[in-house]
């Protein structure tokens, strides 16, 4: 069997952690994986049809129909392609955030999706991004990072975000949303946000990008011998 490289970068929301796993992956010509926009594509899916989040019935009706793509522009951002269709601005809004929270707790959406990520990492070197890659998706992944901040840092980070993209934010209610999210992502019972034992915590509260991209790169280098 041959050997594929995989980083896995686990963290609460707003760590930074898909803006950090891009320029990870980009510097070592891995392929970056986002997880968080795949929950995010059922959830926009789910809603689509009116099924809320929590109705295990429907969701569990409606798991089999949603196919998902995943591709990436020249920039080397992600996009997700939904039964032939790019959803990719569609899936980052704050309501979409919630309802992929709500609905990655539903086991039949977590079954339905651990097969997808594991095959990607058999196929391709990957720096993959999200809750439970290092516990549950890949545990026997190269190199494991824990990235976090401060709350307070986290949602002043997403609140500008949003307010780039032009969004209507309250700092207020972001760091709100942002602490029921991660509540309820830690505090699920199938895969929980949690730092693998093998992983290397990185806090990311008095860091800049730079700073950050900075100390990947030292672990990566550290455990692989690359980058
Ligand atoms: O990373 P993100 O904020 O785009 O993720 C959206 C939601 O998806 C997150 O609140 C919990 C869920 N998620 C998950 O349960 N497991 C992952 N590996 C990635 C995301």
């Amino acid at each position: 069997m041959s050997h594929h490289h995989a980083i896995a970068i686990d963290g609460p929301a707003g760590a930074g952690k898909s803006t950090l796993a891009r320029r990870t992956a980009a510097a070592l010509g891995f392929r970056y994986v986002d997880t968080g926009a795949i929950y995010r594509t059922v959830g926009y899916h789910m809603d689509f049809y009116g099924i809320g989040p929590r109705d295990t019935d429907g969701v569990t009706r409606l798991i089999g129909d949603v196919n998902i793509e995943i591709t990436y522009d020249g920039a080397g951002a992600q996009h997700m392609i939904l039964n032939g269709r790019d959803v990719s601005g569609d899936i980052r809004t704050p309501e979409m955030s919630a309802i992929a929270s709500a609905i990655s707790a539903q086991r039949v959406v977590r079954e339905y999706l651990l097969e997808m990520q594991r095959d990607l990492a058999r196929r391709y070197d990957v720096v993959m991004d999200g809750r439970d890659i290092g516990t549950v998706v890949l545990p026997g992944a190269d190199v494991k990072i824990f990235l976090t901040a401060a709350p307070e840092i986290r949602a002043r980070r997403r609140y500008e975000e949003l307010l780039a993209k032009g969004q209507k934010a309250v700092y207020e209610q972001v760091l709100a949303d942002l602490q029921k999210r991660d509540a309820q992502d830690a505090g699920r019972k199938i895969a929980p946000l949690r730092q693998a034992k093998d992983a290397v915590l990185l806090d990311t509260s008095g860091l800049d990008l730079d700073q950050a991209a900075a100390a990947i790169a030292g672990i990566v280098r550290e455990k692989l011998g690359i980058g």
